[in-house]
């Protein structure tokens, strides 16, 4: 991207659409980030306004992932600066972990606690980052459960429920700290196909509540039906950044055209 004003959604046509003046919700300015010889993010600028759904497409090592993890600082930059809600990632410390509670993430894998039941493993994070009360962690996790459709598991483990459950207990673990921005890298492809709706459904709602997210994944109906924006990655760059419609009808570039062909004559 190389003209803020030309950014896709950036215009007021999100649902949570802030008054002029108010700082996109993630700011990426010039990062760049190596593993040892590998350049994995060359020069990547973002702007992600508040309410917006930016789909995260690519070929495998593009550098989707690194990308999603520096926004939380999971992984650290070379250089270049990452802002959220206005603030500048700092690189460690008391505030880098207050920062990173504003940004939730699913991964491919649960991850979740395996000794733990499914309420505990929701309630877990509020009551020692965010120091809620017990009963307040508990009723918070409740709720969060009923909503992600899974209140009746709570008593379980997690090796007790399908994948698209788990998955599901992670959205609202990461809730459940209330975050600013929601990354997903993935989130369905580790699931059975008959799994991946479920999961789906959570987060077009999750959309449709205005939260931020970026979401690496190569569900094409969802990227349509949710995305407000796409950005294609090539080589640890943003070859394209477009509308949903645009990018999946008239990709410009021939990395995208040949990505698309193979994604979706499968
Ligand atoms: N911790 C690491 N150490 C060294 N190299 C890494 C590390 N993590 C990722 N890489 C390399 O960086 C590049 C980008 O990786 P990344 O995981 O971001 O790609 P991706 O677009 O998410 O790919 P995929 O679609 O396969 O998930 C790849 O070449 C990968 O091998
Ligand atoms: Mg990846």
């Amino acid at each position: 991207m190389t003209d803020d004003a030309a950014a896709p959604g950036a215009t007021g046509d999100t649902p949570a659409a802030a008054p002029a003046g108010t700082p996109p919700m993630i700011s990426i300015r010039k990062v760049d980030k190596h593993f040892g010889a590998l350049h994995v993010l060359r020069d990547i600028n973002l702007e992600v306004p508040r309410g917006q759904v930016v789909i995260v497409l690519g070929p495998s090592g593009s550098g989707k992932s690194t990308l999603c993890r520096t926004i939380n600082r999971l992984e650290p930059i070379d250089s270049g600066e990452i802002a959220v809600d206005g603030v500048p990632l700092p690189a460690e410390g008391k505030a880098l972990a207050a920062l990173r509670a504003d940004v939730g993430m699913v991964f491919q894998s649960f991850n979740l606690f395996a000794h733990k039941t499914i309420l505990d493993n929701v309630m877990l994070a509020p009551l020692k980052v965010r120091k809620l009360k017990k009963d307040e962690a508990r009723k918070q996790a409740e709720a969060l459960l009923e909503r992600v459709g899974i209140a009746d598991q709570a008593d379980k483990y997690p090796a007790q429920l399908s994948g698209g459950q788990q998955q599901r207990v992670a959205i609202a673990r990461a809730l459940a700290m209330n975050p600013k921005v929601m990354l997903f890298d993935e989130p369905t492809s580790a699931l059975d196909p008959e799994m991946v709706n479920e999961v789906l459904e959570v987060m077009v709602a999750l959309a449709k509540e205005g939260m931020t997210m970026v979401v690496v994944t190569h569900e094409m109906g969802f990227a349509r039906r949710a995305g407000d924006r796409v950005l294609f990655m090539a080589d640890g760059q943003v070859v394209e950044d477009a509308e949903p419609e645009t990018f999946f009808t008239a990709p410009k570039s021939d990395r995208a055209k040949d990505f698309l062909g193979k994604i979706l004559s499968h």
